[in-house]
Formats: C-alpha cells, sequence, structure tokens
C-alpha cells in the first residue's frame, strides 16, 4: 500500500456495532469509523443481510441495464427528495466530479465556480481544484480547473450572473470542523437563485441522517440544486450519488460514466440503510446524542481546548495544542477518533453508539488531554 496515508499502528480484525477489534486482541471505541463510512458502526445485522442476498444475485450488470434493487432504492430515495435525477458512482470524489461536469454543462458560457475557504471536496483533479488546502493543491496546480475560494462570509456577495457553480459542505468536516451559520446558508441560496448559479451542497460527510436530518442542507439555510451523498450510505460499501432537481435537464449523451456505478451489490445495502435510517430514528437520535456529546466535551476542564463546535454525530474540538498526539494517546486507551487539520480533534461516531459510549470517548479524551496537551 502507498505510503500517503502514514499508519496508525494497528491492524483491525473484527468489529461490531461501534467497537473494533485489533489482530491482538484489544478493542477500541470506534469514533473514527473508516473516516466516518462506517455510519450504521460494523456488521449491521439488516445491512449484513441485504448484503448476503444480493450477493445470491448478479454483483453487477453494468448502469444500462434495468435493475429492480435500483428501482427500489430509487422510489425510497424519492420518498425523502422528490423529482431528482441520479448519477451513481463509487465515492465522494466522484459525486464531486460528477456534479462539477453536470453544473458547468447546464450553465454554459458562465465562467466562474465558487468554493469556500478550508473547503474539502475530494483529491481527483475537478474535485482538487474546489478543495482548498494549498497543501493538497501545490503540485497539481497547472492542471486544475479554476476556482475561486472565497471566505463564507463573502460567498452570497461572490455570485453574479458569470457564476455556473457554487460548491458548500453544509459542515466543514475535513477542515476542521465548521457548521454552516443558517443565516449564511439562506444568503448563498438566495444569491443563487437571484443569478442563476447551481448550488451544489457537497453532503457526502454531513449527510445521510449523520447531522441530525437526512439532508445536512437542510439544518443549514441552504437549498441545494445539486447533492452530493457517499461514505455511509451504504454502509462503508464504496458508493456515490449526485442527486439534482429533475427540471435542470440532464448530463448531454455520453457526457459522463461509471463502470460500477449503481451496481446491485451496493444498492441493495443503500436501500437497506435508508429503511434503517426510517425505521431506527437514526437522524432524530444523530440530533440527540450529538447534543449529549457536546454537553459531555464541554464539562471537560481543560486550557488545551478552544472551541467545540458540531452537529449531530459530527463533531469536532478545537485545541491550542497539536491534534496528532491527542488522537494517538486516545487509540492507546482504546478510542479511535481522528485529526480535521492540525488542531482539531474530529469525533465521527457510528449511529448504534449509545451513551455510554459517548461518556467513555469524552473521559478518554479528557485524560488523553491532560497527557499530551501541554
Ligand atoms: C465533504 C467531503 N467531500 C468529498 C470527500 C471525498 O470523498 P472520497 O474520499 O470518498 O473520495 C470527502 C472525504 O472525506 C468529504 O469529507
Amino acid at each position: 500500500m502507498s505510503g500517503i496515508y502514514g499508519s496508525r499502528g494497528i491492524s483491525i480484525a473484527s468489529g461490531k456495532g461501534a467497537t473494533v477489534g485489533d489482530s491482538e486482541g484489544r478493542e477500541y471505541l470506534d469514533f473514527y469509523c473508516g473516516s466516518g463510512a462506517a455510519l450504521f458502526g460494523h456488521a449491521h445485522p439488516a445491512l449484513k443481510q441485504a448484503l448476503v442476498e444480493a450477493a445470491e444475485l448478479p454483483w453487477t450488470i453494468g448502469p444500462g441495464m434495468g435493475s429492480d434493487v435500483r428501482d427500489r432504492f430509487k422510489a425510497r430515495l424519492n420518498a425523502i427528495l422528490p423529482d431528482r435525477s441520479v448519477f451513481y458512482c463509487n465515492s465522494g470524489t466522484e459525486a464531486i466530479e460528477a456534479a462539477l461536469k453536470l453544473a458547468t454543462s447546464l450553465r454554459p458560457g458562465k465562467k466562474k465556480v465558487l468554493a469556500l475557504r478550508r473547503a474539502f471536496h475530494g483529491r481527483t483533479i475537478g474535485s482538487l481544484s474546489l478543495t482548498f488546502n494549498p497543501q493538497y493543491r501545490k503540485e497539481w496546480a497547472h492542471l486544475l480547473p479554476p476556482v475561486q475560494h472565497v471566505k463564507p462570509e463573502e460567498l452570497p456577495g461572490a455570485v453574479d450572473g458569470d457564476t455556473a457553480a457554487v460548491f458548500v459542505e453544509p459542515v466543514q468536516g475535513e477542515g476542521g470542523v465548521h457548521p454552516l451559520a443558517p443565516s449564511l446558508g439562506e444568503a448563498i441560496t438566495e444569491a443563487c437563485r437571484t443569478t442563476g448559479a447551481l448550488l451544489v451542497s457537497d453532503e457526502i460527510q454531513s449527510g445521510w441522517g449523520r447531522c441530525g436530518a437526512f439532508s445536512a442542507s437542510s439544518l443549514v439555510g441552504l437549498e441545494p440544486d445539486i447533492l452530493c451523498f457517499a461514505k455511509g450510505v451504504a454502509g462503508g460499501i464504496p458508493i456515490g450519488l449526485t442527486l439534482w432537481k429533475k427540471e435542470l435537464g440532464d448530463f448531454s449523451a455520453s457526457g459522463h460514466g461509471s463502470t460500477y456505478g449503481g451496481n446491485p451489490l451496493s444498492l441493495a445495502v443503500a436501500n437497506a440503510s435508508l429503511k434503517l435510517l426510517e425505521d431506527e430514528g437514526y437522524p432524530e437520535k444523530a440530533k440527540s446524542n450529538g447534543e449529549f456529546f457536546r454537553k459531555l466535551l464541554s464539562g471537560i476542564d481543560s486550557p488545551s481546548i478552544s472551541e467545540i463546535r458540531g452537529m449531530g454525530l459530527l463533531n469536532g474540538v478545537e485545541l491550542t495544542v497539536k491534534a496528532v498526539p491527542v488522537v494517538k494517546r486516545m487509540q492507546e486507551m482504546g478510542v479511535l477518533a481522528l485529526p480535521a487539520g492540525p488542531s482539531v480533534v474530529r469525533f465521527l461516531p457510528p449511529f448504534p453508539a449509545v451513551e455510554e459510549d459517548f461518556r467513555k470517548a469524552a473521559s478518554v479524551f479528557a485524560e488523553a488531554l491532560k497527557e499530551e496537551g501541554r
């Protein structure tokens, strides 16, 4: 495996619910969840059953073939977000690539694409053009399509008649866990409406119930024309979705494509995940558990904490010290979390996490801060 990821120093051998086990038999509370993709926890019985049933049928059939599984998934999704077209792919960055191509082809002649400072939208060339972090961009700057990155408060004023698309995360994840202020979300929506720019909401990390509603956009005043989902959609099986209002039109013939996009295996699990959101009331639980967790975090008396931010089960704590040593110490004490930038510890708990898990994560975090937060 490439060295780009570094190593967390453990090998994961088992997992159930909000817990994983390593090859040495140690258990960890998993608030990392494969960068948030294991949104339903590990080995969720309903997702396992859907996967096992789907494994008996053709796994991949080609996107042009009709599929009962795809129809059932689309009907369920349609009940939540009506009158949308969908492009199926296999990851977050692909969902963003599709949104970028679609938006710019639906607004020919308009030259501006806007995104936010601190934005993270992926690392393939189109998505990377929308991602802000100069460290991620610098080697490929000469290849990137032009995108203007503006401060959140300056975004509404930057949208004009020459703007094709505006990309926003309802809660910036990788950029440090920054929820968008609803008044700003409303102003961005209004600016797009009046100029005809297409508003793209990247819910790859914040959506699918994680932040307390199926669509995180609805919590921050965004009314997107195009929506991108990935990560937890099929509980961690690779999938990405780009959804847009049908009335906007479509890709041109052969304007885009994906070999695996919409394969029955991932869509069978995605369909089961949608059903779980309803049956288990996971978005509502995410909202209340998130509030509970942030209250616990606020109760930690540490000079190393400068701010606690988050929504539902996407939370970050800004530190006055570096995040990585704290994350490492927490891992040694049996809790997995992850950094979001140099000084933010990010927590991405799965839906099945319970009160006791949040209490453990908060107390281990407090202990790690005592030891590492100097
Ligand atoms: C908001 C957001 N957009 C896009 C991506 C890229 O997704 P992927 O890693 O599946 O390509 C991520 C991944 O962390 C993300 O958080």
